[in-house]
């Protein structure tokens, strides 16, 4: 590593702030400023964390889950441990078939996913751009399988022209998905993050079978999928049918009836 890399270092702000208040990285504040305007982890949840050594994040999480929580942190290198019953490390690279095999015995379902993964820099911005969204695209499946309804999912991803297409690969499964660029993360640094909440196991686009089970006030069939609730345009009480979801929202969905 370069001396002026090492004298930039020092100087940093959030790196000094970390040595001081004892966190493992200064990346640390990045999670801790997301979580304070966005509200993405809570008390008490379970938390999936990917790319997580040295653990500065695993700290901050830990923090906010509490000791009802429960935090599990994946990465290529060993972490050292946490002095904590409810934080797990596991050494892997998430992308295996193996380590996702692991994840689901150790943490089944959880309330969010989160990922500061980067991959190795090869200093060509296509090429790490394009390994980034990768690493976006084998977070993204995993947070589909573990979250469960309402569940939340952060992702670390280098900015370029794919960004576009991931965005909208994630709306289809949350109702609320924004980029971010935390004041944590140097402003010459390509990441961004991409904050998706109200996970739904009914995807935006797709096509369902559904049973009405009941009309709302406004007139509109009422199915449960998944276990979600889905409000369906112009259907009644008992009608059995299939339907495409037009819209995710906060806790339901609304669809359309399609023929056939
Ligand atoms: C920027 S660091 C994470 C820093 C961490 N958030 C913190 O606050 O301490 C990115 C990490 O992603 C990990 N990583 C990248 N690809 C991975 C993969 N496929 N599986 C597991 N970890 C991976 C790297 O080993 C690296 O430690």
């Amino acid at each position: 590593m370069g001396k002026r890399w090492l004298v930039e270092k020092r100087r940093d702000y959030y790196y000094r702030k970390a040595k001081l208040e004892k966190y493992r990285s200064r990346a640390a504040y990045k999670l801790l400023q997301l979580n304070r305007h966005f509200k993405i982890l809570k008390a008490g949840d379970r938390v999936l964390e990917l790319g997580a050594a040295p653990g500065g994040w695993t700290q901050a999480a830990r923090e906010i889950v509490g000791d009802s929580g429960f935090v599990v942190g994946v990465d290529l290198q060993r972490i050292e441990p946490l002095s904590y019953d409810n934080v797990v490390f596991i050494k892997g690279d998430f992308t295996s078939p193996e380590v996702r095999e692991k994840l689901k015995e150790i943490i089944a379902s959880c309330e969010a996913v989160i990922s500061d993964a980067s991959p190795d820099i090869s200093g060509v911005w296509s090429i790490d751009h394009a390994r980034s969204v990768e690493l976006c695209e084998e977070a993204l499946s995993i947070a589909e399988e573990h979250l469960s309804p309402g569940g939340a999912f952060l992702v670390k991803v280098f900015q370029g022209d794919l960004i576009k297409e991931f965005v909208e690969k994630v709306k289809r499964s949350f109702s609320f998905v924004k980029l971010s660029k935390p004041k944590a993360s140097r402003s010459e640094s390509a990441e961004i993050y991409l904050v998706a909440k109200g996970f739904s196991p009914v995807k935006k686009g797709e096509v369902y079978e559904a049973v009405v089970q009941d009309v709302s006030r406004r007139g509109e069939g009422i199915a449960y999928i998944a276990g979600v609730k889905v409000f369906v345009k112009g259907a009644s009480k008992g009608e059995r049918l299939k339907v495409k979801i037009k819209a995710l929202k906060r806790g339901f969905a609304e669809a359309e009836p399609i023929a056939g």
